[in-house]
């Protein structure tokens, strides 16, 4: 039987209620939509709506089908219409008549908008502790493979000396604005929509300020069509998430290149690879692969989200309730993939010694040699020309720049001396990048030591 029987002449349609039904992906917020009701019943019981008693008793009820679902005893049915009719029907078949009166003075339509934003303000913490863990583990990384010497890359060509542990450091720089963006529009979505009714509140004299508290939202919504109508607080989350997901995916994009064998610089561990049904040898970072291609899951959210929204009028639209699956998907998904490679980053092991080996090939200390010829005096432009030169001799002779002869230095630019080996070491090199924001591993002592501190 639906709320709306009374209005009716039939029933809906079989294959339409499981249409119009939301049961199979709002369910999730059961307690929530119980701990809702519950600020609800006690509010309209202190200020005289229903009968103190009458509220006493609908809470009980409530706190018995939060107590029933969780331990399993009571199963919330399928062909249900949504979490919300579910347990208010349920609690008035346990209550009878006093059930009925949980639904004065609330709508649906602000029941829902409470929700999830309950459910999400929850699922936003979880994330930024989750966010905080996997930068916790790269500053672990990071203080290990402080003094590792690489090759920075720009256009995926080696170009000059950086640190391992400076490279990993990129992305706890970029997580922790994650982080923040995460709880900036956890900020957003702390306002209370419970009051709003169906679209312009209600005669009854509520207090707001009442759920508002027992609910603990930071404020009230000021305008109750606002307040059920609008779901930007979901965009703007699934927004965050998709530029979480942007981070992980480059993340991910390094470490398959890395685990190859044309760099090898990193192994993962077997626990967080796979295997080949067909070439013995394989071991594929499928983890990585994954995370990559689920960050297209989440801007797919997140372009549901913003189509759904694009286009209704003021208020409450059943398009509506095509936000959850989005949202709770783009939520579920940077979860799985922050559950799976977060463990994976910190059993990753790293093989300097080919970091150090692909550095001393491809002139990455080019810029250092020109420098050297700078400091000496040559003006810049010119100190490049020479140092450009040198290379194509370089590449020539099958020579690198520490190994090819002073003499031939000395004929290029009379500048040079034996200096320049000092100068041009890979060693020398980055440890002498050592202003703010340098690869210098002094520096990336310093950055981790900052970073923790923030997260602590
Ligand atoms: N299941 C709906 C949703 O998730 C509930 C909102 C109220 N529905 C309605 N037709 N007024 O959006």
């Amino acid at each position: 039987m639906k709320l709306w029987a009374g209005r009716f002449s039939k029933e809906i349609d079989k294959k339409t209620n499981d249409f119009n039904s939301s049961i199979s992906f709002d369910s999730r917020m059961y307690k929530e939509d119980i701990e809702g009701s519950i600020a609800h019943a006690e509010m309209i019981g202190e200020v005289g709506i229903i009968d103190k008693k009458e509220s006493e008793l609908i809470i009980e009820g409530l706190k018995g089908i939060l107590a029933d679902i969780e331990s399993g005893k009571l199963e919330i049915d399928p062909n249900a219409e949504d979490i919300h009719t579910f347990i208010e029907g349920e609690l008035t078949e346990r209550l009878g008549s006093t059930g009925k009166r949980l639904h004065t003075a609330r709508s649906r339509n602000d029941q829902v908008a409470v929700d999830i934003r309950l459910y999400l303000k929850k699922e936003t913490k979880n994330l930024v502790s989750m966010v905080k863990e996997l930068v916790k583990v790269i500053c672990d990384k990071a203080e290990e493979n402080a003094s590792v010497v690489m090759p920075g890359y720009t256009h995926l060509q080696r170009a000059q000396p950086i640190t391992f542990g400076h490279h990993l450091m990129a992305y706890a720089e970029m997580l922790l604005r994650d982080i923040s963006r995460l709880e900036s529009a956890y900020g957003r979505m702390d306002e209370m929509p419970l009051g709003s009714g169906a679209l312009a509140t209600t005669t009854y004299p509520i207090d707001r300020t009442i759920t508002a508290r027992l609910l603990e939202f930071d404020r009230i919504s000021q305008n109750s069509l606002d307040g059920v109508s609008d779901r930007d607080f979901c965009m703007e989350l699934a927004s965050a998430l998709s530029i979480i997901m942007v981070h992980l995916s480059r993340f991910s994009e390094e470490i398959i290149m890395w685990c190859s064998w044309e760099f090898k610089f990193v192994e993962l561990d077997d626990a967080f690879s796979t295997g080949s049904s067909i070439m013995p040898q394989k071991k594929n970072p499928d983890i990585a692969e994954l995370v990559r291609g689920k960050s297209g899951r989440v801007f797919g959210d997140l372009m549901t989200l913003l189509t759904v929204m694009k286009g209704i009028a003021l208020a409450y639209n059943k398009d509506m309730q095509e936000d959850k699956e989005a949202i709770f998907d783009a939520v579920d998904t940077v979860k799985m993939c922050l559950t799976a490679f977060t463990p994976m980053i910190e059993t990753m092991k790293t093989i300097p010694e080919n970091m150090r080996k692909a550095a001393a090939h491809g002139f990455i200390n080019a810029t250092d040699c020109a420098d050297y010829l700078v400091k000496k005096g040559l003006p810049f432009r010119d100190a490049y020309k020479a140092t450009g030169t040198l290379v194509a001799l370089c590449i020539e002779k099958g020579l690198t720049l520490e190994t090819l002869p002073i003499e031939e230095y000395k004929k290029i630019c009379d500048t040079f001396d034996e200096g320049v080996y000092d100068a041009i070491s890979l060693e020398n090199c980055v440890n002498g990048r050592k202003v703010l924001g340098g690869p210098a591993p002094e520096n990336v002592k310093v950055q981790v030591k900052r970073v923790r501190e923030i997260i602590a």
